[in-house]
């Protein structure tokens, strides 16, 4: 998908179609940049009723002599018409050229503009949109789905230019983090291991001048994260811990922490799940993925803000020699965890990371996980629930979620939760019974994340979608590409 900022007048740019948006009124927005002959000859079109009322309905017509294709697409009211109608047309139309035999798209953007949508926001919806739902999984089947490479000439005379500008520039970048954040979920986990994902932090940080380690089995024993390599025990692919450090901000700025969960297939252990729709599963490493692509989201923007990435990632598989109801491990912390169930085991790899993460003296930490199916039950598929030690920084993070439409909601993590972690041979359970389980998760994490202000995103509701549309969303990562661009707005 290639974009073009055009401000030449609508007239004066040859394509294969233009995209033209008609209200709930019939009347075309742009009606006054077109000319009389187009405005009579679309008029009459409307006329007949064909195109629906519907948002988001559409209709492609051949056109007259100055466009070749005219899509006409229903936005409905104008008063009601905001970022998220934008983005669900921009999907539709999108859907519809796909199917369509068509090189080079003319979309007029200043039409979708208003009170509510910005020059920016506006801009960058479109393209972040236009990128997302030209996305394509890539399979292993023998047979390729066609590749179509849509050129789309974004269409603007009015004086932000500045803004569209930006807005183009964010939205591509969130757009392509998210699409590898897609990538890595869909890939199977056979492929998609630990070694992987540490080859993709490599890549990443080559291609935009980060800072990479990547700490093997041994090195994980020397850093003393027990927690983390119980977990790993039952499993023959090798265990890595990896990071990751852009630091193009200031010098003595202290970093932003981000932490992905990285479990590449969760079985359970030997507190075995189901087999039903186990597969899915290979998105239990939808934490890290999110992180990586939110590091090639600032990498693509270069962000002048220092990040690091930390990624803690194995499978968690039954073996002989697995991880076993009962076994007390002993976490980098130094606190003691009696493990009442093995499936449990996104808070004993996240808890070494967020240890780990002491050294860096960080700003704040995030960690992103794929962590409870609770919170499935809570939230179900449309938010990511936030936890944090600090609420201005759960309101910082819900503020990054409203601005950027990837939805989010802000949980309790109430002190009267904590009990439910009591053990009686070791500092703490890893579980803390059915209610409340992704608060009591969230507790579970906090106990190693006193020493900064830390939140935590339980994504297990958001990272991916079952059933026909089966696929990973690349959720959060436009709301962290959104928080981290509004910090480094402030740090200006
Ligand atoms: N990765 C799962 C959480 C999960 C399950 C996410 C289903 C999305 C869909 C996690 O490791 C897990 O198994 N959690 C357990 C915790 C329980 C044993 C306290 C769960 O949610 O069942
Ligand atoms: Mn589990
Ligand atoms: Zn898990």
């Amino acid at each position: 998908m290639k974009f073009n900022i055009k401000s030449d007048s609508i007239h004066d740019i040859s394509a294969d179609i233009i995209i033209l948006a008609v209200d709930d009124k019939n009347q075309i927005i742009l009606k006054s940049k077109l000319s009389v002959a187009s405005n009579a000859f679309l008029s009459n079109i409307i006329n007949t009723n064909d195109l629906k009322s519907e948002v988001g309905a559409s209709l492609v017509v051949h056109g007259d002599k100055t466009f070749k294709r005219v899509m006409l697409v229903r936005t409905g009211s104008l008063k009601l018409f905001n970022a998220e109608a934008l983005i669900k047309i921009t999907n539709i139309f999108s859907n519809v050229i796909s199917k369509l035999n068509i090189k080079k798209v003319l979309l007029p953007i200043e039409q979708f503009f208003n009170e509510h949508i910005s020059a920016h926001a506006g801009t960058e919806f479109i393209v972040r949109e236009l990128i997302n739902a030209s996305y394509i999984i890539n399979s292993l089947k023998t047979t390729k789905a066609p590749t179509v490479s849509i050129q789309t000439l974004l269409q603007y005379e009015g004086s932000a230019i500045k803004e569209v500008k930006l807005g183009l520039t964010h939205g591509s970048a969130v757009a392509e983090g998210a699409n590898l954040t897609k990538d890595l979920g869909n890939l199977p986990p056979n492929i998609c291991t630990p070694t992987y994902l540490a080859t993709v932090a490599k890549d990443i940080a080559k291609q935009y001048g980060m800072k990479t380690k990547i700490f093997d089995k041994k090195q994980i024993e020397q850093l003393r994260m027990g927690s983390f390599l119980s977990v790993a025990k039952g499993s023959r692919e090798a265990p890595k811990f990896i990071t990751i450090e852009h630091s193009l901000g200031l010098k003595k700025q202290k970093p932003i922490v981000l932490v992905g969960k990285g479990i590449t297939f969760d079985a359970g252990g030997i507190s075995i799940k189901p087999s039903s729709d186990m597969d899915e599963m290979k998105y239990d490493m939808g934490g890290a993925a999110s992180v990586l692509g939110v590091m090639k989201t600032i990498g693509a923007l270069k962000l002048p803000i220092n990040v690091v990435a930390l990624i803690p990632s194995c499978e968690n598989l039954p073996d002989g020699l697995a991880l076993k109801p009962g076994d007390i491990v002993t976490s980098m912390s130094g606190q003691t965890i009696e493990v009442l169930n093995t499936d449990a085991e996104g808070r004993l790899i996240l808890c070494d990371a967020l240890t780990y993460a002491e050294r860096y003296n960080p700003e704040l930490v995030i960690d992103v996980a794929t962590l409870t199916g609770a919170c499935v039950i809570a939230l179900g598929h449309h938010a990511t629930a936030i936890f944090s030690n600090h609420d201005p920084l759960a309101d910082e993070l819900k503020a990054a979620s409203n601005i950027s439409l990837d939805k989010a909601w802000h949980m309790p993590l109430w002190e009267e939760y904590q009990p439910q972690l009591n053990s009686n041979f070791a500092d703490m359970a890893n579980i803390g019974g059915r209610p409340a389980g992704s608060i009591t998760a969230a507790c579970f994490l906090a106990r190693f994340a006193k020493k900064y202000h830390w939140a935590h995103l339980d994504i297990a509701g958001t990272a991916w979608k079952s059933g026909k549309d089966k696929g990973s969303t690349g959720r959060p990562v436009p709301m962290i590409s959104q928080f981290l661009i509004n910090r480094s707005e402030l740090k200006k």
